[in-house]
């Protein structure tokens, strides 16, 4: 699937990755220097999740964007780092909260060290992700990065409230994933913009374009949910189902399946557990609602090309549509 775009991108994300491999490994030094504490646990538990993979999306899209707009100070190494660390610290504790047993292809820190290491720890990144940011020792970005981690907690806080909640609808799911995900992918892509003083509608520009990859990218995560081969994607199959959480193919099958479908899937969703994943499986891909979520992330990607349109044509901005095509093409 290639959403249609104005601008026809021939890179792939290899090609994006091989772009910025010399900032990336600058980015990666930092994230290992800045995890350090002489308190044992914490470097164990900080090091096997931060080595432990991870595409490095986050920070890969601030870089870019940095370089979009000639950005040549060092502050954009600072924040690549300090949004891979918000993420991180999101993923310990919402492993702690799915119950989830795998992540990035490994058992995840929950399952090896216990819930409390891992909501410890948690909290260590996002405080280390502060004292970095005010480094920087600018309000605006400050702002940008407390707003973000802000509005994640809302979007973790309002999806457990939906949880095995089956008249959960789609505007409410939409709500959830804005803040949970497209938040943070917004202020990487804004910081790069705001560290190079861009204009107002050029920072809104990539505001949007963080904002609509965000989406993108969490609607491919809840399809590749039900229908991802767990080794590529280093996550468990099934995860959502298993807390009962109504994510878009769930939603709209609940609305386009038999009667008898249906209450497959509101018991699965109210109940939470494994037990009818194969049927449930079946269902939403015979009854489209895989399609239409894969289709509304291809919508979302080409509205974020779309707010490429107004950047500068360079390489780092053919990067950005590649980036927006990966995201709903992948399978990992
Ligand atoms: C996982 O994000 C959490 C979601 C928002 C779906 P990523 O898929 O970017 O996770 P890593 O960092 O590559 O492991
Ligand atoms: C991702 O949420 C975590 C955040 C964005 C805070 P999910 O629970 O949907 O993602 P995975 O499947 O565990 O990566
Ligand atoms: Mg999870
Ligand atoms: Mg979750």
């Amino acid at each position: 699937m290639t959403a249609s775009h104005a601008m026809p991108t021939t890179m792939t994300l290899d090609d994006v990755q091989q772009l910025m491999q010399e900032d990336m490994q600058a980015v990666n030094t930092l994230i290992r220097q800045r995890l350090h504490s002489d308190v044992v646990l914490i470097n164990q538990l900080g090091h096997y999740i931060i080595n432990s993979g991870g595409k490095r999306i986050r920070p890969l899209l601030l870089m870019l964007s940095a370089h979009v707009f000639d950005y040549d100070n060092e502050h954009h190494y600072t924040l690549a780092a300090v949004v891979e660390f918000i993420h991180t610290a999101t993923l310990l504790h919402d492993d702690v909260v799915d119950a989830s047993e795998l992540r990035r292809g490994k058992q995840t820190a929950n399952s090896l060290w216990g819930n409390e290491a891992s909501v410890l720890v948690g909290d260590f990144l996002y405080s280390r992700a502060f004292q970095m940011m005010v480094g920087v020792q600018d309000m605006q970005v400050m702002e940008i990065l407390s707003d973000a981690t802000n509005v994640i907690a809302e979007g973790e806080v309002l999806q457990l409230l939906n949880c095995h909640e089956p008249d959960t609808t789609e505007a409410q799911y939409l709500e959830v994933i804005r803040y949970k995900t497209a938040k943070l992918f917004e202020a990487a892509a804004q910081l790069g913009a705001v560290l190079a003083k861009q204009p107002p509608e050029i920072e809104q520009a990539m505001i949007h374009y963080g904002q609509h990859l965000g989406t993108a990218f969490q609607l491919i995560d809840d399809v590749l949910d039900y229908s991802a081969d767990s080794q590529a994607i280093g996550k468990n199959i099934g995860d959502d189902l298993a807390e009962g959480k109504p994510t878009l193919p769930l939603i709209y099958a609940l609305k386009h399946s038999s009667p008898e479908e249906q209450a497959v899937i509101r018991h699965a969703i109210t109940e939470g557990g494994r037990d009818n994943i194969e049927q449930i499986t079946t269902t939403i891909t015979q009854c489209g609602a895989i399609d239409y979520t894969a289709q509304a992330a291809a919508n979302e990607a080409k509205k974020a090309m779309q707010a490429l349109e107004i950047l500068p044509t360079s390489l780092y901005t053919d990067a950005l549509y590649a980036l927006a095509d990966f995201t709903i093409q992948r399978n990992h």
